[in-house]
Parts: C-alpha cells; structure tokens; sequence
C-alpha cells in the first residue's frame, strides 16, 4: 500500500511502498484510513526534527492525527463493526511504569512509550491502518466531515482537564462546583488547531474566551473565534505585558503558541489563584529575556499554578467526539468544519507538509476515495 514516508533526521519525504497491514490477533481493528491531519510535530519530523523510525527499518510513516473507516475486526473486538467511523490513538505505553500500567500512556514516567508516526512506530499517513481495539475511538457518522480533529481537540481537553484538576485540588470552589469554568475569564494564546479547538471547550463550558494572536482582526483566525462567542486580542497591538492592562487578568490561561518568550510573559496576565497550561512545544535553543524577578514574585504571591500538558488518554478523545459533536448543534457543521482550511490529496503530501498558508487552521491529507 502507498505511504507518506521520512528518513528521521532529514527531510527526504516520499511517498513509498509498504506492505498493507492485516488483522493479527482477534482484539484488532483493520481501517480503511479516510483522512489525516498535519500538525506542527509532522512539519517539525519532516524538517528534519524529533521523529524515529520503528526498530530495524530506515523510514517512519508519518502521521497522527487519523481519522478512518473501519474495514475488519477481529472476533474478540465488541465496539465497532465494519463501515463504521473511528480513529486510533497515537501513544502505545511502556511494559513497566505505573500509569503505564493503568492505561494512562499520556502519563508514562519512563519515556520508553511509542508514538505513531512520530516515535518508533508508523503512522497513519498510508492506505491502511490496524491496532487494538483498545486503541480506537468510535466516531459517530454525523461528525465523518471533522473526526480528524479528534486527536488535536484530545490534546487541548488534556490540558483544560489538568487545569481544572489543578484547581480542584487547591481551590475550595473549584472543588465544590463542577460548573466552575462558567462565567470564568479564560485566556487562549496562539489560535491554531489546538487553541481553536480548546476556546470549543471553554466556550461549551460557559467560560468568556479571548483570543491571542499575531494577525489581523478581520483575517480567518480570529473571526472564526468570534463566530463561537470569543474576544480577539491582537498581539501586533497589545504587548504580552500589557494583556493584563488592556483587556484583564485571567483566571485560566490555555497557551498553544509555542514561542518560549511568549509562554514566559504570559504568567503576566494571570489573576489571583490563576492557573495556566501550556501545550505548545518550542523549538530551538536560543536564551530568552525575561523579567524573572517580577513573574516569580507574582506566582507566589498571587497563588498561581502553572501546569505543562502533552498527548492524551482515551477519555480526553471520548470527551473530544463529544464536545466536536456539541459544538456543531450549537454553532453549526459548517462553522465547524471550516476549522479544516486545506484538503490536500495524498500525492500532494510535500506541499501539506512543507507549505504553511497564511489563514491557515487545519490541513488535511485526504487518502478515501
Ligand atoms: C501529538 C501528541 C504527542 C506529541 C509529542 C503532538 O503533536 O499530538 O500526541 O504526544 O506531539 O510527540
């Protein structure tokens, strides 16, 4: 079967050859791959960054954000038949970690987890794919036009998650109302995928969402944000600084810029007993200024918890289908799936994972017929 492929540590990318996957035990699920979106780690692989292939073989199939049509299943599989939608997840745990142990790969201590198509383990980006049903999450055929946005809205229900668990665990409100988000002032940096998908979240849980960015109010990004309810504010005007001036402090930060500058300054617009996630992953190794004094001493004595987040378990896909499938009651299938900005068709993969469009959101490689 035809493969979307890179020798890890350069950035050869072809499309190659490799044999087409069939069931091997009776717990596994074979799928028909539909659709598969890019992200910045596959851009990143395929510059030439963190990827590795499977032990034994020179190249990794790409991909991790799957969305596919179930084809065969084994005797033993109970949730999904043959032509219904699912995806699989990307982390397969280590043999021995604790959490490891309870299913929470996301978690794994030891840093022995594979990931598909970013470590150690093919991808998606290919005709086929099969795995565990363990590893699926069904996805209902109403949502068939944004599923591939289960795994980077996984992410971004991750990190909202381990916010509020932060929260709980200190704040008496936060422990006594589960409607805690409502009403709350939440801050969303960086208005990709993951920050468009986490203000869905927030917005669903009645929380006022503002939205950071470095574009023009008037382009894509930010009026799609609008359309959902959110504020926009535009960091070619405002310095990261200067937020809390000119707009408020928040009381939940959700950062998804992956500029370490960026990430720093923000802890500057967190209230009293904030609590701020971040999700985006830095690149490079240049020394940044901060102002080190001023942000320590405002954590502490403002209470504030800061919290990194990365991948995420079954239930954060789970909650994810759910709220892709409540936020498209509530603002429309169309508004939601114009979140897919590029449709590329499988032999199109060196411009998806090369070009980067100005008003871009999510690009997709299209594999179905
Ligand atoms: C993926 C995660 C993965 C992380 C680190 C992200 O792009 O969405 O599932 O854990 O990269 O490899």
């Amino acid at each position: 079967m035809k493969a979307i492929a890179i020798i890890p540590g350069s950035n050869t990318l072809a499309l190659i050859d490799r044999p087409e996957p069939s069931l091997t035990a009776d717990d596994q699920v074979k799928m028909k791959v539909l659709r598969v979106g890019i992200c910045g780690t596959d851009r990143e692989e395929a510059a030439g960054g963190r990827a590795k292939a499977p032990d034994g073989i020179e190249t990794l199939v790409l991909g991790h954000e799957m969305f596919g049509q179930v084809v065969e299943v084994g005797k033993a599989v109970t949730r999904v038949k043959p032509g219904d939608y699912a995806v699989f997840t990307v982390r397969r745990g280590c043999p021995t970690c604790i959490p490891c142990g309870m299913h929470r790969n996301d978690m794994c201590t030891t840093g022995n987890y594979h990931e598909r198509g970013i470590w150690g383990l093919d991808g998606y980006q290919s005709e086929f794919a099969v795995d565990q049903e363990r590893y699926l999450i069904p996805v209902p055929a109403e949502l068939a036009d944004v599923g591939v946005l289960a795994e980077p809205m996984s992410v971004s229900q991750k990190a909202i998650d381990a916010a509020l668990g932060t929260q709980r665990g200190r704040l008496p409100d936060a422990a006594a109302d589960p409607d805690w988000l409502s009403g709350r002032r939440c801050l969303v940096a960086g208005l990709g995928p993951i920050g468009l998908l986490a203000a869905i979240a927030l917005r669903l849980r009645g929380a006022d969402v503002w939205g950071l960015d470095v574009v023009e109010e008037a382009s894509t990004r930010p009026q799609w944000l609008k359309t959902i309810g959110g504020e926009y504010i535009n960091g070619m005007q405002v310095k990261t600084t200067d937020i809390d001036d000119t707009v408020g402090e928040f009381d939940l930060i959700f950062e998804a810029t992956g500029v370490a500058s960026v990430e720093f300054n923000l802890i500057d617009a967190l209230a009293v007993n904030g609590v701020y996630v971040l999700t985006g992953i830095p690149g490079g190794d240049r020394p940044i200024e901060i102002a080190g004094a001023d942000l320590m001493r405002q954590l502490v004595l403002k209470n504030q918890a800061i919290v990194g987040s990365v991948n995420a378990a079954p239930g954060h896909f789970r909650i994810g289908v759910d709220d892709l499938g409540r936020a498209q009651n509530k603002w429309g299938a169309n508004h939601i799936a114009k979140l897919i900005t590029q449709h590329h068709p499988y032999t199109d993969f060196q411009a998806a994972l090369t070009e980067h469009a100005a008003d871009e959101i999510k690009v997709v490689v299209e594999w179905g017929a």
